[in-house]
């Protein structure tokens, strides 16, 4: 039987760029016209968003940030390197990239070949690499194991949807190629392949929104939603049961951020729902699983934390393996870069 690495990071595109534009959502969400008056001006914010944002709109306080992150990517790359996977099964957010308006699936198994991803052809920031506008990335793929997967998840049930190459967007969707980048933040390589699935997390605002924002007071229609949290978890689990019966050693990783500052209206978007995750994550490190069972579809849109349900699906299968809590984790809080962050990783699944 196959043994199985769970993990969780995040794919936060901003940590792609230099310290002085990490905090250029916030500073785009403040110009909403539609804020009431005086919730956008800093001085009327919380003491701990005042002592983040500082004297230069954050700027010094994102040298902290990367920080933490790098750590956490760190940890998370050296755990790869000891586990020596065969390959990578990654959850991730498909922001309106290949699931548009031709079709949404709640999720899928992409069964691509080796590919080369440009990430900064339309990256609107300087990346902090200074590569090349046209640099491409390798992208390792093993179709064998997606098609492998995605039957034994048809034959129990679980209806996945699967693809052989990109509808729309070419190479590998944000949530997935960050993950690689961030994973080689050193550029020392990547030597694992990666099967991404894709999940409809942005629901009702996946073609709405293009899985972004609108700004207040545009009306929209809102799509229908997003999978449950509660089936993303029997999915997950699904998916863990197979490979745990599989020829491979796989890595299963969630990648995503938690609350998003963008998508909480509640506190005119801009900053994360920080108690939900708290909470959240509270639960997981004590492997309170039940609490997460019980998360329902308009709580996650309430908290901003559309992208969790990439988590969810992780959370779900760390409960069928049995796995308890997570024997790593920790929390990076932020009032001023979008979306809290989380690094959890359990005891290897033999
Ligand atoms: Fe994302």
């Amino acid at each position: 039987m196959a043994e199985l690495l769970l993990m969780g990071m995040t794919h936060y595109p901003l940590l792609a760029t230099t310290d002085a534009e990490m905090a250029s959502l916030l500073r785009t969400m403040m110009k909403d016209p539609a804020i009431p008056a005086g919730l956008a001006d800093p001085v009327n914010w919380p003491l701990e968003m005042r002592n983040e944002w500082g004297a230069d709109e954050a700027r010094t306080s994102a040298a902290t940030h990367r920080e933490a992150l790098l750590a956490g990517f760190a940890a998370s790359r050296a755990a790869l390197e000891e586990f020596n996977p065969d390959v990578l099964l990654v959850w991730g957010d498909d922001q309106y990239e290949n699931f548009r308006e031709d079709i949404i699936p709640p999720y899928a198994l992409l069964a691509y070949d080796d590919l080369d991803a440009h990430p900064w052809e339309k990256f609107r920031w300087p990346n902090v690499w200074g590569e090349p506008k046209d640099q491409a990335h390798h992208v390792k793929g093993r179709p064998d194991i997606a098609r492998w997967l995605a039957e034994k998840l048809l034959d129990d049930g679980v209806d996945v949807a699967y693809a052989y190459k990109p509808l729309h967007h070419q190479g590998i969707a944000h949530a997935f190629l960050n993950t690689q980048l961030f994973l080689d933040y050193h550029r020392v390589g990547f030597p694992w392949p990666m099967v991404c699935m894709p999940i409809n997390c942005y629901g009702r605002r996946v073609i709405s929104a293009k899985g972004f924002f609108t700004p207040f007071g545009t009306t929209v229609e809102l799509d229908p939603p997003s999978p449950s949290p509660r089936r993303l978890m029997d999915v997950g689990g699904a998916v863990a049961r197979h490979l745990k019966q599989s020829p491979w050693r796989v890595a299963v990783i969630a990648s995503s951020s938690w609350s998003h500052a963008f998508l909480t209206d509640k506190t005119w978007r801009l900053v994360p729902d920080i108690a939900s995750d708290r909470a959240h994550y509270d639960a997981l490190a004590s492997g309170n699983y039940a609490y997460w069972e019980s998360t329902t579809t308009a709580a996650i849109e309430d908290a901003g934390q559309q992208e969790l349900l990439n988590w969810f699906a992780l959370v779900g299968a760390a409960r069928e393996l049995g796995l308890g809590a997570p024997v790593q984790h920790n929390f990076i809080e932020t009032h001023c870069f979008n979306s809290n962050k989380v690094f959890a990783r359990w005891a290897v699944a033999a």
